[in-house]
């Protein structure tokens, strides 16, 4: 990529998402574990989750994803300056190569630079706050935001306190120059001292994975905690963000939290005053899927026609790190 340094309006040009076909629904895990439907719809709101087939990576669903989010933007990868795909569950450890890298490849991205963000469930909202200062700034015209999981390959399926909750699948937008509107800003949080709350505690350097405590490489979650920060950043970070540009929650058109759980959806909901009609839900399709679960509700909010040309869209993602990001965005296409 290239720096022409110029300033210029950034917005979203075009979205588009993917899911694995197979779906699996609380009953089908109430099956194989010790849960029900009613336990899991009542305390997440989830009701199915789909799960990639093996052989399947990240990158192939990233793909997918990218490639419908261009087509709808109606820009050619060529176009692209960078790709960033957000995700925990890159193709390779460490991310080396990075699961971007071989997205840009797979697309034809021949001029566009690539790396993965490393914020977890936050990463497509850090990526989109990233990917629009560099067009803001001129740093590039083009650039692609992935948010991309396998989150099956890290989920303990014997273990019934995380099992329930995740799923795989992408969600992708095209960032460019815009006439008006577009990403108006933003916000990035961290509080690392919560960083044990919610981990894969063994397989990185800190640890390696010993074969009596295998169940170490996986999500581990204290729910109960984490549910408790969630409640307390989501309506925070967004009145926050929305307040920076200048903007009150009454504003908002169409309010996108990360896709982790109703309940806590509803109590951020209630903190920004917003009604139910302004809050985009689809958990109940595909669970939480991590840095995914933003940008393909995003996708689904814009094709159903839920945000219209206009519209001010807030999202804001929060998850392990603890990290948390909120995004401001006037809708411009
Ligand atoms: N089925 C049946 N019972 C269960 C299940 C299950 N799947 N899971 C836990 N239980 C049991 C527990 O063992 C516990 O039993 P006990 O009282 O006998 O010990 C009981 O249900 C209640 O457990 P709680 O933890 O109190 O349940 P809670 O109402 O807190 O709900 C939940 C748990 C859904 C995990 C909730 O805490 C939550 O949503 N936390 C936040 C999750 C989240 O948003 N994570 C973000 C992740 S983002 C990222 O970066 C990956």
């Amino acid at each position: 990529m290239t720096n022409s340094g110029a300033l210029q309006l950034a917005g979203i040009l075009g979205v588009g998402s993917f899911l694995p076909e197979t779906v699996v629904t609380n009953d089908e895990l109430a099956a194989r574990i010790d849960t029900s439907d009613e336990w899991i719809s009542s305390r997440t709101g989830i009701k199915a989750r789909r799960i990639a087939d093996a052989g399947v990576a990240t990158s192939d669903l990233a793909i997918a994803a990218g490639r419908s989010a261009l087509l709808n933007a109606g820009i050619d990868a060529s176009e692209l300056d960078l790709v960033i795909v957000a995700t925990c569950t890159p193709d390779h450890p460490g991310s080396f190569p990075s699961t971007a890298a071989i997205v840009q490849n797979a697309l034809g991205a021949s001029k566009a630079g690539a790396f993965d963000m490393g914020a977890v469930c936050a990463g497509f909202s850090y990526a989109l706050h990233v990917g629009s200062q560099m067009v803001r700034s001129g740093s590039a015209r083009y650039v692609l935001v992935v948010g991309a999981e396998t989150l099956s390959r890290i989920v303990n399926w014997s273990d019934r306190n995380t099992a329930v909750l995740f799923g795989d699948g992408a969600g992708a937008a095209v960032i460019g120059p815009v006439a008006e509107g577009g990403y108006l800003g933003g916000l990035l949080g961290a509080n690392g001292e919560g960083g044990k709350l919610l981990c894969v505690p063994a397989g990185g350097s800190r640890e390696a994975v010993s074969e009596d405590e295998a169940d170490r490489k996986y999500i581990y979650q204290n729910g109960r905690e984490v549910y408790r920060f969630a409640v307390s950043i989501i309506g925070e970070a967004a009145l926050q963000a929305v307040e920076s540009v200048g903007l009150t929650s009454r504003d908002v058109d169409c309010f996108i939290p990360h896709q982790a759980n109703i309940r806590i959806i509803e109590k951020a909901a209630e903190r920004m005053e917003l009604p139910r009609e302004k809050v985009f839900v689809n958990l109940d399709k595909y669970g939480n899927t991590s840095s995914a679960s933003i940008p393909i509700a995003l996708d689904e909010a814009v094709k159903s026609g839920r945000i219209q040309k206009g519209n001010l869209v807030v999202m804001v993602g929060f998850g392990a790190g603890l990290a948390w990001a909120a995004n401001v965005i006037r809708w411009s296409v």
